[in-house]
């Protein structure tokens, strides 16, 4: 059986080491392929690629994959390839209680395992809802084969009485209805005009960033991010995807050669010009500590500063990724802040980011605009240091109030979720619009799994005082969609004993954007006797994958990983199974 006519450095196909395999191994690892109907020529000597798919209707965004592994699939079998589709576990962003966050590295698991012990020579990885994109990176670059992204692609522009609607306009409407200013009709009727076809949230929400993130890590072919879900188009990035994967074996093209820090930065510099959410740190910072480049909190800060919004797009913008894809998708924001780009780096399509990009212009500048004339000449994400936040937290400066971003007030704590939801719209809440509001016990470890509502509601005797944002702080996330002046991703989190955990109602917080600072102005001497008397609460959890999480997880200055995945084993299984 010849091995090695498939790849052009005549390095032996992955997959020879089952299916070219002679004797009683050789016969269980190809008579079981037989039994699906398949002759022996389709998969005799050809790259097999796993088209590794997260459909699930209990994941909406995903809920089309099936069809888009087909276009896949038709890809492969076109450049001599052989397409074996398999499902891993979805993580569906809207029904995943307490949060679909707290199974991102529990589905990453699934993913690379899935992958090392399977024949596989290269991977297609389906990503759309907010956590399948990183899960299945992570995975993935754990094992390090040749890997190509392709993303489902958002949903078409939300409509509600003539109206452009997308989840950003959730918030919105939540705190209208609470304030009586939306009857439970309207909402109804929103409702049924903001999902409106196939594909993911149509914001520069996370799921959004995660599309960008790929594409601008080099690891999509170019115009992953924009295409909505609906647009045939789609589907023959899908297909040429198919293609290019099986070229990508033949030239043994795998994520660790693309995967540099030049693209790291690259990414960063991405998510700053579109607005990209902030859950973006924590998955890039988890899918680097796969790949063992080295990255810190700070770079999000350092790579973004001098980039300014250049994308318009809600939440920091007006519009919706369907516009993004009309005025040119992700290679002309890619083009126009090229300056601050590594035009040089490698992508998946054998070209570089330059090649990709050259002439992409944007054809619609109230969508994608220029570096001299952004949206906004602030964007990015600010790292904040202090006290309070002894390894870090974020802010998403384009999501603020520029009132608010120096601001010192007296903080309002509440112990965890459950006592915010108790005590936020009591009328006796001791609380002003100077005030801070501050939610312990949403980290990792204290949730667990870091749930978004980092972006919690202001006191409902504020809104009805017309107060729109005050300064809120927590251990936890918020949603790529949210906004508003919110410090998020405090580390260590309290759960972990971080000063967060010491903040008393009536402390006096100090929040300075422009100096990085986030400081609680209490006492050394009396933050220590607080600390002495402070005591963390066992964990609940006795058994099973919670356990599992509450005692491996790491900070989210660190990426949320688990500490014993970071890196990877590469694609060597050297024992086989009989
Ligand atoms: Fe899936 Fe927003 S809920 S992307
Ligand atoms: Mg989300």
């Amino acid at each position: 059986m010849g091995l090695n006519n498939n790849v052009e450095n005549n390095k032996k196909l992955r997959s020879s080491d089952w299916f070219g395999r002679k004797g009683k191994d050789g016969f269980i690892y190809r008579a079981w392929m037989k039994n699906q109907g398949i002759p022996w020529d389709m998969f005799r000597d050809k790259p097999v690629i796993g088209i590794c798919n997260t459909w699930s209707e209990l994941t909406p965004c995903n809920a089309h994959f099936r069809e888009l592994a087909e276009s896949v699939r038709r890809g492969v079998l076109e450049a001599g390839g052989f397409p074996v589709e398999f499902p891993v576990m979805s993580l569906g962003e809207t029904l995943m209680k307490p949060t679909a966050m707290l199974f991102r590295n529990l589905a990453s698991m699934d993913v690379e395992e899935s992958i090392r012990a399977n024949p596989l020579d290269g991977v297609v990885l389906l990503c759309g809802c907010d956590k399948t994109t990183p899960s299945l990176v992570m995975g993935a670059c754990s094992v390090d084969l040749p890997t190509l992204v392709v993303s489902g692609g958002p949903m078409l522009t939300g409509k509600y009485r003539g109206r452009n609607i997308g989840t950003s306009d959730i918030w919105r409407f939540s705190e209208d209805a609470r304030r009586g200013m939306m009857s439970e009709e309207e909402l109804n009727l929103a409702e049924g005009g903001m999902c409106r076809s196939r594909g993911h949230c149509a914001v520069m929400g996370t799921a959004s960033s995660m599309a960008s993130m790929v594409e601008a890590l080099g690891i999509t072919l170019p115009g992953n991010a924009a295409i909505p879900a609906a647009d045939a188009n789609r589907k023959v990035l899908a297909q040429l995807s198919g293609r290019r994967i099986v070229e990508m074996v033949r030239k043994d093209l795998k994520l660790s050669d693309i995967l540099t820090r030049q693209a790291f930065e690259n990414a960063i510099r991405v998510n700053a010009a579109i607005g990209g959410s902030t859950n973006f740190a924590i998955h890039l910072m988890a899918i680097a500590g796969r790949m063992g480049v080295e990255l810190e909190l700070e770079d999000f800060d350092r790579f973004s500063r001098e980039v300014p919004l250049v994308a318009n797009l809600q939440p920091s913008g007006a519009y919706f990724m369907e516009d993004l894809y009309y005025a040119g998708g992700l290679p002309a924001v890619m083009h126009a802040i090229e300056r601050f780009l590594h035009t040089d780096a490698l992508t998946a399509n054998g070209r570089t980011v330059g090649e990709n990009t050259a002439g992409c212009v944007s054809v619609d500048t109230t969508v994608i605009a220029t570096v001299e004339e952004p949206i906004n000449p602030v964007s990015g994400m600010v790292v904040l240091r202090g006290n309070l936040c002894e390894d870090g937290a974020v802010l998403k400066p384009s999501a603020a109030s520029p009132a608010l971003m120096q601001h010192t007030g007296r903080a309002v704590v509440f112990r965890d979720i459950e006592d915010y939801k108790r005590k936020i719209d009591d009328p006796d809440l001791d609380v002003d619009e100077t005030s801070v509001l501050v939610l312990k016990n949403v980290g990792p470890k204290g949730y667990p799994g870091m749930p978004e509502v980092g972006n919690m509601g202001i006191p409902m005797k504020l809104l009805a005082k017309g107060v729109t944002d005050m300064v809120r702080i927590s251990d936890g996330r918020m949603s790529g969609t949210g906004f508003g002046t919110v410090v998020l991703h405090v580390s260590p989190e309290a759960a972990a004993g971080g000063t967060l955990a010491l903040v008393e109602d009536g402390d006096l917080i100090r929040l300075d954007v422009a100096g990085r600072r986030l400081e609680l102005l209490v006492e050394e001497g009396e933050l220590a006797s607080r600390r002495a008397r402070w005591q963390n609460e066992v964990n609940p959890f006795a058994r099973g994958y919670a356990k599992l999480y509450v005692d491996h997880v790491e900070q989210a200055h660190l990426g949320a990983d688990f500490d014993f995945l970071k890196g990877g084993s590469g694609s060597e299984v050297s024992r086989d199974s009989h």
